[in-house]
Formats: structure tokens, sequence, C-alpha cells
């Protein structure tokens, strides 16, 4: 298992038959899967009942928590009846005291992933928000501060590996905004092929729509000869 390629599915639906049918799919010897519930499963009507029956032991539970810390401390308690997940995401953004909160009420149940800019935020974007800095150095910034407080990992784009890899030795770097080649970004902006993310030093992968859009199985066979 331990030099498999981890590939995070996310299962970015409604439909609990679209989960099913993506998690009997995706059945892979040649890869470590997990799958991502995000937003929209997780809000969607009995979402989150299905959520604690799902059986695999890699569950990326991606709520993304940025709030204040007592708001996203007592959020953490509130899914703590759910017992199958593995990891959880909170918005470097949020702040120092909130993440400090997240990891305390976690007890070191969950990997904390700390989410950096998001993959759909480009530099103009991010200059319209107030940033003054360009993207790789927030998100440097943002992964100091996940280091110093020792998350799991971080989640970020393909283009800032490398920095971070520098300051969080040791932590996992998860990377979204994958695409297989010639696929459309879509609403992504700052995008990377699946292999290139993994030869720059990428821990997991996430994707979604490239995988989960049409046919899932041919997906797959196409994602696995892409990391050749
Ligand atoms: O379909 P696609 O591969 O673009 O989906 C990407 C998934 O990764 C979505 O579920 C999205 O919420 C998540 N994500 C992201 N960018 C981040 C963090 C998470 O796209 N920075």
């Amino acid at each position: 298992m331990k030099n498999k390629k981890t590939i995070f599915i996310a299962c970015d639906t409604t439909s609990q038959k679209k989960i099913k049918k993506i998690i009997s799919e995706t059945n892979s010897l040649k890869l470590n899967i997990g799958y991502k519930i995000g937003l929209e499963f997780f809000y969607s009507k009995n979402g989150r009942n299905f959520l604690s029956q799902i059986k695999s032991k890699n569950i990326f539970l991606d709520l993304k928590f940025n709030d204040i810390p007592n708001t996203c401390g007592a959020a953490l308690k509130a899914i703590q009846d759910l017992k199958n997940i593995k990891y959880i995401t909170a918005h470097i953004n949020s702040g120092e005291e909130t993440l400090r909160t997240i990891k305390r009420i976690s007890r070191n149940k969950y990997k904390i992933l700390g989410v950096t800019v998001l993959t759909s935020i480009n530099k103009i974007h991010l200059k319209r928000l107030g940033f003054k800095n360009d993207i790789k150095n927030v998100v440097v910034c943002q992964a100091k501060i996940a280091k110093k407080l020792k998350l799991n990992g971080i989640v970020c784009s393909g283009q800032e590996i490398k920095k971070v890899k520098k300051i969080c030795k040791n932590m996992e770097i998860v990377v979204p905004g994958i695409r297989l080649p010639g696929d459309k970004n879509q609403d992504q902006k700052r995008v990377m092929t699946p292999k290139k993310a993994f030869d720059l030093g990428a821990s997991a992968v996430v994707i979604g729509r490239s995988l989960t859009n049409g046919n899932i199985k041919q997906n797959l066979k196409k994602l696995i000869k892409s990391l050749k």
C-alpha cells in the first residue's frame, strides 16, 4: 500500500446512487483510493446519514471550516458521531486560534489538513481581496502557520508544491485542481496533471470531475495510464 499513489475522489453530487456508483467503479489495486465528501453531499438530504455508513477507511470530509474558534470547535463536536472520517479540512485563513481549537477538539482523531488559497483563485482575484503578496507568497505564509501549529497536512495547488514542501517537511501535501491531460479546467484556475503533481512531491491528489464525469471506469484507466 505504501508506494501506491493516493487519489482522493471528490464525490461532488447530491445523489447517493452516484456515490455508490463512484465507489463501486473505482476499485483499483493499483491506486490507494480515498473518497472526499464535500459541502454538496454533506448538505444534501440524508447525506450525513449515508456518509456514516460508507465503509472505506480513507474518508476525507472536506467541510473547510472557516469561522470563529467557538463555532468551529462546536461544529467539530457535532460530527463526532461519524466514526469513519480520517481527514478534515480547515481554512488556514480562519486564523491560528480557530486552528488550535480544531486541533484540541479533534484530539488526534482526525488528520487535519490546512487549506491554503483555493485553486479557483487567480492572482487578480487575490489582489482584489486586498492581498499585496502574490499567490505563492501567501501560500508560503499559510504553510508556515500550518507547520507551526503541527497540522497533519496542507491543501495547495500544484503550483505551490515545491515551496510548501520546503516548509512542511514530513507533512502531507494534498493537491486539488487536478485535470487529466486534455480535460477542461472549468472553474479551476491553478490546475495540474496528476503525474506532474506527484512528480513534484504531492502525497495525494484530489480529482473530481475529470474522473466522475462521463465513463468513470474509462476515466480511471486513463488516470492510471497517465501516471506511468
Ligand atoms: O472537480 P474538481 O476536480 O475540480 O474538484 C475539486 C475538488 O477539490 C472539489 O471538491 C473542491 O471542493 C476541492 N478543492 C479545491 N480546491 C481547493 C480545496 C479543495 O478544488 N483548494
